[in-house]
């Protein structure tokens, strides 16, 4: 299945995150070497940048199973307990969204990941008694958006923290390359390069845009993706000169024109598009901030100057 060999598979096929991929080559490495389980991983940084790729890669380079799971999916102390105890020694236990786990299923989470072991609670009443169920050793990896979501007793049971970066444009040209050649696309270089600009640093961006971009090409009988059928295709697609979507502009200018620039509080603006606040702060905030189109103050959100410009427009001042 395509879908699924998009994904690299070793640290050496994954691309970008430099820092990150050195770290994690030398903690794997000396696990391996004293036959440990690698210690507990938290991977944080905006969605699209790999880090569900990553968890894979740590399991497929230590050699163990790698099992997914996520925060909102545990409802109880019971399902992280059926998880846990059927783990075997070195798996890689990933729970997406790690900082949505339920407060009484994270207090079972620190002694498993402590000590290996939990202590649940068989039935009820005068009956209840409390059982310690043994764990094989394991890693956890755990993801989300903000370190800062989780709470400080969770943050400190993690001895690896690896925070992914938006991608440099290069590393995005080099994503959308290997993605053209599994898709058997030819794509000019400067394609690439329009598509790795426009992406927002973000490689399931940068490959959503590519498959779209292919279907126009295709349709428009081309053979090789090309720069202007990229640039033709992006416009289409309601992409900006610098990767901004229809979202991102309803966003600033939800704020430029009904509450002049700001600063206007999250909840606000996010009903006055019409979008979620949390999808605003996760998904959509980050990188505007990373270009300095907006700020955060703490008395809301302000649209800078750099982004009325991008508009063609001349802030109050
Ligand atoms: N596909 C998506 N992200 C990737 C990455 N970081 N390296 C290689 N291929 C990818």
């Amino acid at each position: 299945i395509v879908e699924l060999s998009l994904r690299p598979t070793t640290l050496s096929q994954y691309i970008g995150q430099h820092k990150v991929k050195e770290n994690l080559k030398i903690f794997i490495e000396a696990a391996k070497m004293r036959h440990e389980p690698l210690d507990h991983v938290l991977l944080y940084g905006p969605p699209g940048l790999g880090k569900t790729t990553l968890a894979a890669i740590i399991a497929n380079e230590m050699g163990v199973q790698f099992r997914t799971t996520s925060g909102p999916s545990i409802e109880r102390a019971g399902d992280l307990a059926a998880i846990l105890s059927s783990l075997e020694p070195g798996d890689v236990l990933f729970i997406d969204e790690v900082h949505r786990l339920p407060r009484s299923v994270e207090e079972v989470l620190y002694p498993a990941m402590e000590d290996f072991f939990i202590d649940i609670v068989i039935g009820q009443g005068p009956s209840a008694r409390s059982v310690r169920i043994d764990l094989p050793p394991f890693t956890l990896v755990g993801a989300t958006t903000r370190a800062g979501l989780l709470t400080a007793p969770l943050r400190d049971r993690f001895g690896v923290l690896s925070r992914l970066e938006y991608y440099e444009p290069k590393d995005l040209c080099a994503i959308v390359e290997r993605t053209a050649e599994i898709f058997h696309t030819s794509i000019t270089k400067e394609a690439a390069m329009e598509i790795a600009r426009r992406s927002r640093g973000t490689p399931r961006i940068a490959n959503r845009l590519l498959k779209r971009i292919r279907d126009i090409s295709q349709v428009k009988g081309e053979d090789k993706i090309s720069l202007d059928m990229t640039s033709l295709a992006l416009s289409m697609l309601q992409v900006d000169e610098v990767g901004l979507d229809h979202i991102d502009h309803k966003f600033l200018k939800g704020i430029i024109e009904n509450f002049n620039g700001g600063p206007v509080g999250l909840d606000t603006i996010a009903a006055t598009i019409g979008e979620e606040p949390q999808t605003i702060e996760d998904v959509y905030e980050p990188y505007l901030l990373q270009i300095g189109f907006i700020q955060r103050t703490p008395r809301g959100r302000i649209v800078t100057h750099k982004a009325f410009e991008h508009f063609g427009l001349k802030a109050n001042e």
